[in-house]
C-alpha cells in the first residue's frame, strides 16, 4: 500500500515537482463539490494528485498524460500499489497531442506551463456541458506577480507567457474564471458560459 507522505517525500528527494498543499486540497474540494467522475490531467509527474484525486471517490475515473518515461514508469507503479489501476489510466505521450473521444467533468492542467493555452484550445471539445479547466501554477513562484523574481532570461520568458495565459482566461468573455493567486502556487478554475 503507497503512503501519500512517502510519495510526497520521494518527489522531495528527487526534485520532481507536485502540487501544494493548498493547491491540492482545493483541487479535492471542488471535485467534491462539483460530484466530479471523470477526470483528464495533463502532468500525471509521479501520481501523487492522480492518486489524491482518486481516493475522494471509488466511481472517480482518470485519464492522465506524462511525456516523461522515467516518471510514468514511477506513476504507474505508485498507481498500482494504490490498488487504482483500474480506474487511473496513465498515458505516456504529450497532453497536447493527446486523442479521446470522452467527456470529462473535469480537466486538470498541470504539464508545461508555457502550453496552457494549447492544452485549453485542444481540449475544449472533451468538457462535458458542466465541465471545468483548472490551471495550476498560475502564481508561478510569485513571479508572474512580482517578475523581478526571475532570474535568467527562459524563466522571464515562462512568466510573460503565463501572465498573457491569466490575463487571457480572466477577460475573455466566453469564459467564467474565478483566479486564486494565493492558493497553492495559484490555481484557477475555467468554465465555458
Ligand atoms: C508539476 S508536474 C505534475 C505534478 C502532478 N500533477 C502532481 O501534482 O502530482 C508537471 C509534469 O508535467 C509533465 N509534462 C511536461 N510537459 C508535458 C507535456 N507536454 N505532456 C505531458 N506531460 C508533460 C512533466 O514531465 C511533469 O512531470
Amino acid at each position: 500500500m503507497i503512503k501519500i507522505d512517502e510519495m510526497k517525500e520521494y518527489a522531495k528527494e528527487n526534485h520532481v515537482p507536485i502540487m501544494q498543499d493548498g493547491g491540492i486540497e482545493f483541487l479535492c474540494k471542488t471535485i467534491l463539490e462539483n460530484k466530479c467522475q471523470s477526470i483528464l490531467e495533463c502532468g500525471t509527474a509521479i501520481g501523487y494528485s492522480s492518486i489524491k484525486m482518486a481516493n475522494l471517490d471509488s466511481t472517480i475515473t482518470i485519464d492522465t498524460c506524462e511525456i516523461k518515461s522515467n516518471l510514468v514508469i514511477e506513476a504507474r507503479k505508485n498507481i498500482a500499489n494504490a490498488g487504482l489501476s483500474n480506474r487511473i489510466h496513465v498515458h505516456e505521450c504529450d497532453a497536447a497531442i493527446f486523442q479521446s473521444d470522452k467527456k470529462y467533468d473535469l480537466i486538470f492542467v498541470d504539464a508545461a506551463k508555457a502550453q496552457y493555452k494549447k492544452y485549453m484550445d485542444h481540449f475544449l471539445g472533451n468538457l462535458n456541458q458542466n465541465g471545468m479547466f483548472v490551471f495550476d501554477n498560475l502564481s508561478f513562484h510569485g513571479m508572474v506577480e512580482n517578475p523581478d523574481l526571475a532570474t535568467n532570461r527562459n524563466t522571464k520568458q515562462l512568466v510573460k507567457k503565463i501572465k498573457k495565459f491569466v490575463e487571457y482566461i480572466c477577460n475573455d468573455p466566453n469564459l467564467e474564471t474565478h483566479f486564486y493567486p494565493n492558493l497553492g502556487d495559484g490555481v484557477a478554475i475555467v468554465k465555458l458560459k
